[in-house]
């Protein structure tokens, strides 16, 4: 049976908001790949990460120990950075791998994962990341080594584990937060209290006001770049041209632009900008992919 002849079921039991999300997730490629990866990817997002690291090579050199994950949960891009590290060792390619996708040929389950919430109001702004789909205790299953470094992660909400993940749960626009960060950076050994890498992918929630969102943007990103100011080691101390990662997200705007000019630019060898295929087209989200950071920001 097609997924088309499942439709007519969901829509009774969920209103129409939840099931074009349904529907927009059980058509995207990424989200059928997430699942059938031997990592079992928390979220698509897992693709965009891999994307930028497959045309920027960034987390491959030896020189790579400590990174630091801003936004992280509900986890996949703490998932790349654990698997590029050595912390996870992909589940055999002989093991059957359980495909929740099976839902939409059957036509039925389809329901059994998704928040129950859900088939009463509809999924939430914050809900847009999370694959109603992803099965969070899968991950638990992928056999558990030693790898390289340390991980850490910052989110509002709580995460599940992750091997080699050390996660915290904290508002990073509070001071407390970087004051943690600090804590676990320097507790950290082979550190020395700095990141070799640093990842944000946070973003607050959109209130429909293109002001306020775009104010909520800056402030972020402000906040990113000042905490890379004083945790990100530098290209130098590495020696590497460019070592000393900051990817950040952004909403494509102007004052983005200026942000970019007159802070990225002058303190980075290099400043990309990319937009990875599994970024929605309709979101105006991008990525600046910063590297070799100069060491005392001008
Ligand atoms: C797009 S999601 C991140 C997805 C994640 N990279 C992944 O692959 O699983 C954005 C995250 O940013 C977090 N976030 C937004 N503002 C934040 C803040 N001020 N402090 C900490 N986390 C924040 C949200 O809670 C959300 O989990």
């Amino acid at each position: 049976m097609s997924f088309v002849a499942t439709r007519p079921a969901l829509s009774h039991k969920m209103p129409p908001s939840s099931v074009r999300w349904v529907t927009r997730q059980l058509k995207d490629p990424y989200v059928r790949e997430r699942s059938a990866h031997p990592v079992k990817f928390r979220a698509r997002s897992a693709f965009k990460l891999m994307e930028i690291d497959n045309q920027y090579t960034i987390f491959k050199h030896q020189d790579v120990h400590t990174v630091v994950d801003l936004g992280a949960a509900p986890g996949a891009w703490s998932q790349v950075v654990a698997y590029k590290l050595g912390w996870l060792q992909p589940a055999s390619h002989d093991k059957k791998v359980k495909l929740p996708l099976s839902a939409s040929i059957s036509g039925f389950g389809v329901k059994e994962y998704i928040p129950e919430r859900w088939i009463k109001d509809g999924p939430a702004a914050e809900d847009e990341f999370l694959d109603p789909l992803a099965d969070l205790d899968e991950a638990e299953e992928v056999p558990q080594q030693r790898g390289r470094g340390a991980i850490i992660a910052l989110d509002l909400i709580r995460m599940s584990p992750i091997p080699g993940v050390q996660s915290i749960q904290q508002n990073f626009l509070h001071e407390q937060a970087h004051a943690y960060l600090d804590a676990l950076l320097k507790s950290t050994p082979g550190s020395n209290g700095m990141a070799d890498i640093i990842l944000s992918d946070m973003a607050a929630n959109a209130t429909g006001s293109r002001a306020h969102d775009v104010g909520s943007c800056l402030e972020i990103a402000e906040s990113v770049f000042n905490f890379t100011k004083t945790h990100l080691r530098a290209a130098e101390s590495i020696g590497r041209r460019r070592g000393g990662v900051l990817v950040m997200k952004y909403f494509a705007h102007p004052l983005m632009a200026q942000f970019s000019k007159e802070l990225l630019e002058p303190n980075f060898h290099y400043v990309h900008i990319n937009k990875p295929r599994s970024s929605r087209s309709e979101s105006s989200e991008c990525y600046w992919i910063c590297m070799g950071w100069k060491g005392s920001a001008v």
